[in-house]
């Protein structure tokens, strides 16, 4: 069993520097597009078989330090009751939009081992066969309240913003009931074997200081408090965190998931004496050629050093147009020049 990922996590000494990268499971990977072109992508998420499958493949692929669960943030959402389609050009599609009470009333806290069983079979299948830890995740009450509030995706996040500022009381009331359904969830998962949790708050950092501490960390601080008990690391990712980062640290994760566009050695003096970091490589900077890439890394681990400890990773998911040979090779690159004599 290869536990460095873990052991990063606990900022406990470790070889090298793990690393892991979130969507590593995804179309940039050609076996990951085989498996898809027989199933679409929410049978995919509900096929334990397979979606421990894809799981296990940048693991072979890659040679990465942990897994983390094929699935989406999006499921636990359906499972509170809204109606979800992945298209190809939208992305996901959530109806009807929650924007007013009548909306709030027909969602529930669902029962994960009821409403989403197949989540925790992937998790005990995928806990068979793994030889590095594997991550389990949710999205985080006001990321997952974004995408309920828009119906899906969107660039100014205007339903949003009117639902904080014209509705406040059943966005807030929408905020208290995800965390609910985050925290059953995310602790069913650590039952079924997840042997640490990520929180993705992809969009937090449309806020300002201000909102953010009144609309999502508080929710976040719930969730962490509700878990701290049960043995498993959680990590906090925070896209766009530059501006949050001693916010971010009060959220109490043990460590905090960094996007590319701060400095890592700015974040690890600031906040890094009382948590580990991950990051946080720009998933374009995978374009590069590859000495500037090792460069990159090795700015990364460097700038690092001063943080209590290090998982490395991107600052957000690996993109569909990626090469493979180039994920292969960060990787690689990653353990070789962190690697202590
Ligand atoms: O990281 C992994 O390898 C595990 C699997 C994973 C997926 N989504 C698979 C996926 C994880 C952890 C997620 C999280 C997720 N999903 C987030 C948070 C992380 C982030 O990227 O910010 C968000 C915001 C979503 C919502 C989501 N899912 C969107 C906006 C999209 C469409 C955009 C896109 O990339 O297609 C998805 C679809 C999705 N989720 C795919 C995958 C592999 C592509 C689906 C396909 O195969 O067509």
């Amino acid at each position: 069993m290869n536990d460095t990922f873990l052991k990063a996590c606990r900022a406990e000494p470790v070889p090298y520097t793990p690393v892991w990268l979130m969507r590593q499971a995804g179309r940039y990977m050609p076996q990951y597009q085989e498996v898809r072109r027989k199933v679409d992508f929410l049978t995919l998420c509900k096929s334990p078989e397979l979606a421990a499958q894809v799981t296990l493949q940048p693991v072979e692929v890659l040679g990465v330090d942990a897994a983390i669960l094929f699935s989406d943030i999006l499921i636990p959402v359906e499972a509170m009751g809204m109606r979800l389609e992945f298209s190809e050009q939208q992305g996901p599609v959530l109806s009807p939009p929650v924007r007013g009470q009548a909306e709030l009333e027909g969602l529930r806290v669902p029962e994960p081992s009821k409403d989403v069983p197949f989540v925790l079979e992937s998790i005990r299948l995928l806990r068979q066969s793994l030889q590095v830890p594997l991550i389990g995740f949710s999205g985080a009450p006001f990321t997952l309240a974004t995408y309920m509030v828009e119906g899906g995706g969107s660039k100014s996040f205007f339903y949003t913003k009117w639902m904080m500022f014209r509705q406040r009381e059943v966005f807030l009331g929408l905020l208290q009931m995800l965390t609910e359904t985050v925290c059953r969830y995310l602790r069913a998962q650590i039952e079924a074997g997840a042997q640490a949790v990520q929180l993705f708050d992809t969009w937090a950092g449309i806020l300002g200081p201000q909102d953010y501490r009144t609309y999502a960390l508080p929710y976040v601080k719930q969730v962490v408090r509700e878990l701290k008990g049960l043995g498993v690391p959680i990590i906090y990712f925070l896209n766009g965190c530059a501006g949050l980062l001693e916010e971010m640290l009060q959220s109490g994760a043990d460590v905090l998931s960094l996007d590319w566009r701060i400095d890592i050695a700015q974040a690890a003096r600031s906040v890094g004496a009382e948590a580990v970091l991950q990051g946080n490589l720009d998933p374009c900077a995978l374009l590069l050629p590859r000495q500037e890439l090792s460069q990159r890394v090795q700015d990364i681990l460097q700038g690092a050093r001063a943080a209590r400890g290090h998982v490395f990773n991107l600052g957000h998911g690996v993109l569909p147009q990626i090469p493979l040979e180039a994920v292969k090779h960060l990787v690689q690159e990653v353990h070789r020049l962190s690697r202590r004599s």
